[in-house]
């Protein structure tokens, strides 16, 4: 190895030792939040979608055919909240550069390239939705067992 591709390597190794070091001085807020009760699974009685929960816990409660799923509120462009589109049959909308998505989180029109994250969901002996965003999934995920629940 000539003494310049050693340097080279060195530095490189150095630059990703550094790099995993600062990841962990950077706490992700959403992979270290905890789980979070939505409350009764009756509140979601009907199909569609459900953004009580955007604002506060960046999360949107989905109910399709007897499938439940939380969705990320965050926009995959540049973070900004998604709302329900107005429309009838609608969405997901964002705001800031008018992304718009399926109302389980596919992207209809960009700049948004990829599809919101689904988050894990699950039902307690109480029978709440509970939800936690640590736990995300990308499309191909989206009906993995912890990321949807079957409800009557
Ligand atoms: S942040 Fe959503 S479209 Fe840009």
């Amino acid at each position: 190895m000539s003494e310049l591709s050693r340097r080279t390597f060195v530095i490189a190794s150095s630059a990703l030792v550094l790099g995993c070091a600062a990841c962990e001085s950077h706490a992700d807020p959403v992979t270290d939040a905890k789980p979070i009760d939505l409350g009764e699974v009756k509140d979601f009685d009907k199909d569609g979608v459900f953004d009580k929960f955007a604002k506060t816990k960046k999360v949107l409660i989905v109910r399709d055919n007897g499938k439940l799923y939380a969705i990320s509120s965050i926009c995959t462009h540049k973070s900004c909240g998604i709302k329900p589109e107005a429309v009838t049959g609608g969405g997901l909308k964002c705001p800031c550069h008018g992304s718009s998505f399926s109302s389980l989180g596919e992207v209809k029109k960009g700049p948004a390239k990829q599809s919101l994250m689904h988050l894990a969901i699950s039902i307690n002996d109480q029978k709440h939705v509970i939800v936690d965003p640590s736990k995300r999934f990308d499309k191909e995920h989206w009906n993995d067992t912890a990321a949807v629940v079957h409800i009557a």
